[in-house]
C-alpha cells in the first residue's frame, strides 16, 4: 500500500440524533482509516446543550481551540426542547453559530441532489425533479444572523422591543460572490443571486457587488431573482437553476425548501469552507437538518446526510474525490435495493433502523474494489 497520510478530523456529535447518526459515521471514519492511504486522528468533542449541561456553555474555549487546530470537522445537530428557555447567548445553537463565525466558514455549500431511487418520497411530480442537481452557496458569517444592533429592550411597561440587522459589507458580499462565480465556472455557468433588493438596502448592495464581481467571469450567465419569486420558483420549476447564491437567511430558508425537493431532509449534506489559514481549521462539514428531538434515542434517524457530509469532507479538504464518488455510489446502490429509514420510506421499501443503514454503507464499501 502507498505511504499513509496523517490527517485529523473533528467530530461533534451534538444533540437529539445527533449521537446516533455520528455512530454510524464513525464507522465509515473507521473504513477509510482501515482501506485508505488516511491516516486518521479522530478527536471528539461537546457542543450544543451536551456541553451545557456539562460546561454550561454550548462550546468551550477548549473545545474550541481544540477543534480549530484539526483539518476539518464532521458536526451532527445540535438543539432540543430541553434548551430552549435558556438565555438567548447560551443556547446549544450559539456553539455552532461561534465555530461558523470564529473559523470564518463563511461559504456554505447546499447541494440538493435527487438519488433517481427517492424520486417517489418527494411530495413534488417526479418529472418536476427527477436529475434535479442544483447547489445552494449560503453566505454564513454575515447578514441579519450576525449584524449589530441586535436584542431585545423594554420600551416600556408590558411593552418590548427586539431587534436585529442586516448589515453586509461590499468585502463580505465579494468574497462569496467570487466563490459562486467560480463555482458556477465548475459547472453549468449559470448563477442566480437571490435578493430583496427591491425592499431592503444591504441586498441592493448585495445585488450591485454581485454585478460587479461578474465582469471577472464574462462567461457566466447571471441572474438575479426576489427571495419570493425563488421560494416559489424552487417548487413549481427547480431544474432552471444551478448553482444559487445567496444570503445567510435566505439560504437557510430555502436550503430547507430545496431538501424537501430531494426527498428528505435526511439525504442533505453540506460543507462550510473558510480561507485557508495555516493551522486553524477552515472547513466543517454537516447534515442541513437538525437534531429531531421528536426521533431521538428511538434508531430510526437517517444517518445518510451526516456520511454524504462526510463524503463531502474528503473531496473539498482531503482532496479525495475517489472517496467521495465512492461513497455516493454506494449509497446510491443501497437505495436502489430498497432499503430506507423511515423518513424516506416508500410503498414497496425495506425499512432499516439508524445503525442497519450504517452498516449497509459499510457493506457496501467492503465490497468495492479500492
Ligand atoms: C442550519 C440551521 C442553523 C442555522 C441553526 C441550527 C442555528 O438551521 O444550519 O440551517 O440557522 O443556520
Ligand atoms: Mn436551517
Amino acid at each position: 500500500m502507498e505511504k499513509k497520510t496523517n490527517i485529523s478530523i473533528s467530530l461533534l456529535p451534538g444533540d437529539g440524533i445527533g449521537k446516533e447518526i455520528s455512530k454510524e459515521s464513525k464507522k465509515i471514519f473507521n473504513w477509510i482509516d482501515n482501506n485508505t492511504k488516511f491516516n486518521i486522528n479522530l478527536i471528539e468533542g461537546l457542543v450544543g446543550g451536551e456541553s451545557i449541561d456539562k460546561h454550561n456553555t454550548p462550546l468551550s474555549e477548549e473545545t474550541l481551540k481544540k477543534i480549530s487546530k484539526t483539518e476539518a470537522i464532521l458536526l451532527g445537530a445540535v438543539g432540543g426542547p430541553k434548551w430552549e428557555s435558556l438565555p438567548f447567548n447560551i443556547r446549544p445553537e450559539r456553539g455552532l453559530l461561534k465555530i461558523r463565525k470564529d473559523l470564518d466558514l463563511f461559504a456554505n455549500f447546499r447541494p440538493a441532489i435527487v438519488f433517481d431511487s427517492l424520486i417517489e418520497s418527494s411530495s413534488l411530480k417526479p418529472e418536476i425533479i427527477k436529475g434535479l442537481d442544483m447547489l445552494i452557496i449560503r453566505e454564513l458569517t454575515g447578514g441579519i444572523y450576525f449584524g449589530e444592533p441586535r436584542g431585545v429592550k423594554k420600551i416600556s411597561e408590558n411593552n418590548y422591543k427586539g431587534f436585529n440587522t442586516l448589515v453586509y459589507t461590499t468585502e463580505e458580499i465579494e468574497r462569496i460572490a467570487h466563490i459562486a462565480f467560480q463555482s458556477a465556472m465548475a459547472r453549468s455557468k449559470k448563477l442566480c443571486s437571490v435578493d430583496k433588493a427591491n425592499v431592503l438596502e444591504s441586498t441592493e448592495l448585495w445585488r450591485d457587488v454581485v454585478n460587479q464581481v461578474s465582469k471577472n467571469y464574462p462567461d457566466v450567465e447571471l441572474t438575479h431573482m426576489y427571495v419570493d419569486n425563488a421560494s416559489m420558483q424552487l417548487v413549481r420549476n427547480p431544474k432552471q437553476f444551478d448553482v444559487l447564491v445567496t444570503t445567510n437567511m435566505f439560504g437557510d430558508i430555502l436550503s430547507d425548501c430545496a431538501s424537501m425537493l430531494t426527498g428528505s431532509l435526511g439525504m442533505l449534506p453540506s460543507a462550510s469552507i473558510g480561507t485557508k489559514n495555516d493551522g486553524i481549521c477552515n472547513a466543517m462539514y454537516e447534515p442541513v437538518h437538525g437534531s429531531a428531538p421528536d426521533i431521538a434515542g428511538k434508531g430510526v434517524a437517517n444517518p445518510l446526510a451526516m456520511i454524504l457530509s462526510l463524503a463531502m469532507m474528503f473531496k473539498y479538504s482531503f482532496e479525495s474525490n475517489n472517496i467521495y464518488i465512492l461513497i455516493n455510489k454506494v449509497i446510491n446502490s443501497i437505495l436502489n435495493k430498497g432499503y430506507r429509514t423511515i423518513d424516506i420510506n416508500s410503498r414497496k421499501s425495506k425499512v432499516v433502523s439508524t445503525g442497519e443503514m450504517g452498516d449497509l454503507v459499510l457493506e457496501g464499501l467492503n465490497n468495492e474494489k479500492i
